[in-house]
This record gives structure tokens, C-alpha cells and sequence, in this order.
């Protein structure tokens, strides 16, 4: 990496991306993704939880951003121990947000705007309560026991092993009336299948079939890298790097109780069933991995996931220095022929707006969205919303419950969307089922679209732009400045060129800029100003310009 002023000109720029032999016409490639966390998009039936109804009723909304596609987490039958992530049947809609009528209604309504519907598919556990569970447990020699992994105690009466839950404690859970251990890497309401099993295998591909049937586009994969153990029972070795305060899951090293090799074949046999209905559905892949680790999720010969998500913007230290190495990095590490994607909030992890302040998200969106990949965009991120403070007799985050006081429940990052000044923000007739944030009058979807310089005007604008431009959406990426506060790299697609320099601080720049024209700034940069040479950037400023020809 190296500073534009150390250039002899922008025609040495290197170019690191691969040049893909996919055509470009696969729509998510060039698309973006929009998630929705259903509980808290919108309520329509005044029970102060989000529903699919209230989906439908904001499609326009999300069409106008102008994403290209719509990931709705869980909205399956469910106890709701893990909020819809401990699902008891796959192949049904919860009542609480509706029917497989109106979900029928959510696809057809989205297609007809032009959008993609993408289904949480949550493969490594099912629910205490699902049938199949019930029936596992019921017996040692029921047909279904061996669709869980049950397992005797050790000599001295100690679980299996040392694993432990994400949501801390142990990860086995002790069955009394059959004298059995059963693993859970989650909550011990959540049973881990047993993905060894052939008849599981059968029919978690099933469950994908009835929702490929039933048209929707593909598949956001959730907790992959937990789907399978080390079937020899090691123990996990402990994390060295473990301090107080960290989440307990960390403790360990896990090197025996996730991302085992044999996952590979499972996601294979899943892209295998995806791919019988065309080749334009998506399978994206949520695994908290390394990048080494991570890369090796699209699969031999590309044939694992699609799109394994790149959650590495969301840790990564927020400066030049540190995302240029990473954008590298990955760009460097990508197999062949697979693309690339970003992430830069969900429904786990804190908002952007809280990581890095207001004025730094607004530099985010346009990071965001220039970098070439997929990008998916976390409902409410468009509008700035932060983590909102859950006074302790609102908490519902099981994470929270277990492990109290270390800021790891999710509550925060998943309040219901503000879409007016309204009572309960237009979100719901009812108290909603989480507290809305306190600057809801100001922070909202109506008051930001009458808003030129809002954070959702510059989404709605970079979409646009990136829509319009292929160098944003498919085009070529090459670095070409990081200073203490500056990162700035290209875009290209065939002659046309981008440039994109990011003010990733609250301090003035300069740089030195190649001839070229503002296309699109996060501030009040003119559009249509020229620039070239030595130049000041504002604190906090973001632009896009095209290379002059
Ligand atoms: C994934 C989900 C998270 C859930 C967990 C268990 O990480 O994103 O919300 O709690 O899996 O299903
Ligand atoms: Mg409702």
C-alpha cells in the first residue's frame, strides 16, 4: 500500500481484484441485500411485534432504497427462547407473523417490486419443542435419537467434554429420563441436529426444497461452522488470549467443536439442492471465522456457498491503515473466481452508528457500498440508528440473561424501526416488544427522507449511484491511498474509472488527488467540482468522483 503522492501516476495503479469468468448477470453480484430482523421492521396486527403484514406494507420503502434484495431472519414457528433462532417446525410461518399465505404474499409483492427474497435457513439446531426432538429424547432406541448428538457421561458422571454454549455455560445438557447427554451449541433449548445422520441430511434438504418451491431466491445460512463436532469427542483446548469480561464461549480454542472439515460436504450437499432450481438462487453463509478459515467456505470448485459472509469490517480497527490491509488481504485471499461481500452490522453485533459515532457511519455507508462485493445492509443503519440502552426489566436477549453485565446481549442492536415522529415511531399500535430509542422524533425514515443531507438520502444516493455505475457494482478495485486519516482506492470498469476517497476521522486532510470530477460526497462537497493534485478534505468527508477521461 502505498501513498498516491509515491505514484508515478494512476495508470501504475496495480489491480488486485480477480477477474471473474461469472457473468456479470447474476443479480447478486451487482445487488445489494437488505436484512430485516422481522420483530422490529413493523407491526401490522398492533401485538407490538414486527409481522410479515408489516413487511409488506413497507416493500415500497425498501424498493425505493434501492437494494436489489430482502433477508428476513426467522419467521418460523417457535418457542422464541432464541427470538425465532429455535425454530419447531421449518416448513411453517409463526402466527405471530402470520401465515404461509401471507408469506406467499411477501415473495410475490417483492418480486413484483423487483426484489429478491432471501429466507433465514437456521440448520445447525432446531428448537426443544420441534417433533423431532421430542421424539429423539423420548427414548434411547427411538428411530430419531440418533438425529441429535446424544452421548453417555463420562466414568465420573462429567459431561462428554469441556465445549460450551455461545450463550455460556456448558454445551451439553443432562437428560435424566433417558441418562443421556445431548449438545446444544447455543441455548439447551436449542438441540444440535446431528448432520452426520443421513435421514437429517434428507431432510433439512427437504426443508429447502419447500421454500425453493414456494419461490424464494435463497438462503442465509445461519451458525455453519457449528453444524458438525469432532466426532472422536476432544476436548477444546484453553484460549490464552481469554480475559475476564470476554464472553465465556472464548474461553476455549475451538478447534474440536467448530469449523470441522466435514462441514464442507454439508454445505456442498446444500448448494447441491439450491442449484436444482436455477442457477441464480443465492446461498450466503454466516460464520464468524478467520479469513484463512472463512475463504474456504465458497468451497471446492466454488461450490460451497456463494457468499460466505465477510463480517471482518465490523472488527477491523476503524482507520486507513487497518482496512486497506484487510480489503487486501481478503481481495488476495479469494479463491478464484468467488466474489466478494461486506458486512457492516445484523442483528448480533453493536450498530455502526454506536462503533463509530454518527458522522464516521455516514463515511461507512459509502465504504460500504464502493467496496467491490456484495454488500448487506442492516435495517435501520440507513436512518443512523444506535444501540439503545434496555433498562434490565425490558431485557429479552437470553445472552443477556446468562451472562449478565458484559454488554453481550443483542437487545440493543434489534429496538423497532423508526419510521416517524409518531407514538411508538409508526412501528406499532401497541408497545413494542423492545424500547424505542429516545431520539425516534428526530431519528426516523420520514423526517430523514424530507432531508436532503440525511444519512438515508446518502444511502438512497450511493444505491442509486452504484446501481448506475457497473465500476461500483462489478468493477475492479485497486488501492491507492492510506494515509493517517485517509483511504482512497479505484473502481474500474473497462474505461470508466472511480475514485473514492474516505476521510475515515474527525481530522482535515490532504492528499493528492488524480484529475477528476465529484460525482456523489457524504458532505457538501459541490457535485460536478473538479479536483486534482494537492487537495483538503473535511473532517469526517467521504466523495466519490469519476477519473477525468
Ligand atoms: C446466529 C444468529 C443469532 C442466533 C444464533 C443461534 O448467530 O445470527 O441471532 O442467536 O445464530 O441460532
Ligand atoms: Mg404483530
Amino acid at each position: 500500500m502505498r501513498n498516491r503522492e509515491d505514484d508515478n501516476g494512476a495508470q501504475t495503479i496495480m489491480t488486485v481484484s480477480n477477474v471473474s469468468s461469472t457473468p456479470p448477470s447474476l443479480w447478486w453480484r451487482s445487488g445489494a441485500i437488505y436484512q430485516i430482523y422481522p420483530r422490529s421492521f413493523q407491526d401490522s396486527d398492533g401485538d407490538g411485534v414486527g409481522d410479515l403484514e408489516g413487511i409488506i406494507a413497507r416493500l415500497d420503502y425498501v424498493a425505493d432504497l434501492g437494494v436489489d434484495a430482502i433477508w428476513i431472519s426467522p419467521v418460523f414457528p417457535s418457542p422464541m427462547a432464541d427470538f425465532g433462532y429455535d425454530v419447531s417446525d421449518y416448513v411453517a410461518i409463526d402466527p405471530m407473523f402470520g401465515s404461509l399465505a401471507t408469506f406467499d404474499r411477501v415473495v410475490s409483492e417483492a418480486h413484483r417490486r423487483g426484489l429478491k427474497v432471501i429466507l433465514d435457513y437456521v440448520p445447525n439446531h432446531t428448537s426443544d419443542r420441534h417433533p423431532w426432538f421430542i421424539e429423539s429424547r423420548s427414548s434411547r432406541d427411538n428411530p430419531k435419537r440418533d438425529w441429535y448428538v446424544w452421548r453417555d457421561a463420562k466414568p465420573d458422571g462429567a459431561a462428554p467434554t469441556n465445549w460450551v454454549s455461545e450463550f455460556g455455560g456448558g454445551a451439553w445438557s443432562w437428560d435424566a429420563p433417558t441418562a443421556q447427554f445431548y449438545y446444544h451449541a447455543f441455548l439447551r433449548e436449542q438441540p444440535d441436529l446431528n448432520w452426520r445422520n443421513p435421514e437429517v441430511v434428507a431432510a433439512m434438504h427437504d426443508v429447502l426444497r419447500f421454500w425453493l418451491a414456494r419461490g424464494v431466491d435463497g438462503f442465509r445460512v445461519d451458525a455453519v461452522h457449528h453444524l458438525i463436532e469432532d466426532a472422536d469427542l476432544t476436548d477444546d483446548p484453553p484460549n490464552p488470549l481469554w480475559r475476564e469480561g470476554m464472553a465465556p464461549a472464548r474461553r476455549f480454542l475451538r478447534l474440536h467443536s467448530m469449523d470441522r472439515p466435514e462441514v464442507h460436504d454439508a454445505i456442498a450437499g446444500m448448494r447441491a439442492v439450491v442449484d436444482e432450481y436455477g442457477g441464480d438462487r443465492l446461498l450466503i453463509g454466516e460464520a464468524y471465522l478467520p479469513l484463512d478459515r472463512l475463504v474456504l467456505y465458497y468451497g471446492g470448485d466454488l461450490k460451497g456457498f456463494h457468499l460466505p459472509f465477510n463480517f471482518h469490517l465490523i472488527t477491523t480497527p476503524w482507520n486507513p491503515t487497518a482496512i486497506t490491509a484487510l480489503v487486501d488481504a481478503y481481495e488476495a485471499k479469494l479463491p478464484h473466481g468467488a466474489w466478494p461481500n461486506w458486512v457492516l452490522g445484523n442483528h448480533d453485533r453493536s450498530r455502526l452508528a454506536s462503533r463509530i459515532g454518527d458522522d464516521q457511519a455516514r463515511v461507512a455507508a459509502m465504504l460500504l457500498l464502493t467496496l467491490r462485493g456484495t454488500p448487506t445492509l442492516y435495517q435501520g443503519d440507513e436512518i443512523g440508528m444506535g444501540d439503545v440502552p434496555i433498562p434490565a426489566d425490558r431485557i429479552q436477549d437470553p445472552w443477556e440473561k446468562n451472562v449478565p453485565g458484559l454488554g453481550l446481549g443483542r437487545d440493543p442492536v434489534r429496538t423497532p424501526m423508526q419510521w416517524d415522529a409518531s407514538d411508538n415511531a409508526g412501528f406499532s399500535s401497541a408497545e413494542p416488544w423492545l424500547p424505542l430509542s429516545r431520539d425516534f422524533a428526530e431519528v426516523n425514515v420520514a423526517a430523514q427522507s424530507a432531508a436532503p443531507g440525511s444519512i438515508l438520502s446518502l444511502y438512497r444516493a450511493l444505491l442509486a449511484l452504484r446501481r448506475a455505475e457497473p465500476a461500483l457494482s462489478l468493477g475492479d478495485y485497486a488501492p491507492l491511498i492510506a494515509t493517517e486519516e485517509v483511504l482512497a482506492y479505484e473502481r474500474r470498469f473497462g474505461p470508466r474509472r472511480l475514485l473514492i476517497v474516505l476521510n475515515l476521522t474527525g481530522r482535515p486532510a490532504r492528499i493528492e488527488a488524480p484529475h477528476s470530477r465529484v460525482l456523489l460526497s457524504t458532505g457538501s462537497r459541490r457535485l460536478g467540482e473538479e479536483i486534482a493534485g494537492t487537495m483538503a478534505i473535511a473532517p469526517n468527508e467521504g466523495f466519490i468522483a469519476e477519473f477525468a477521461p
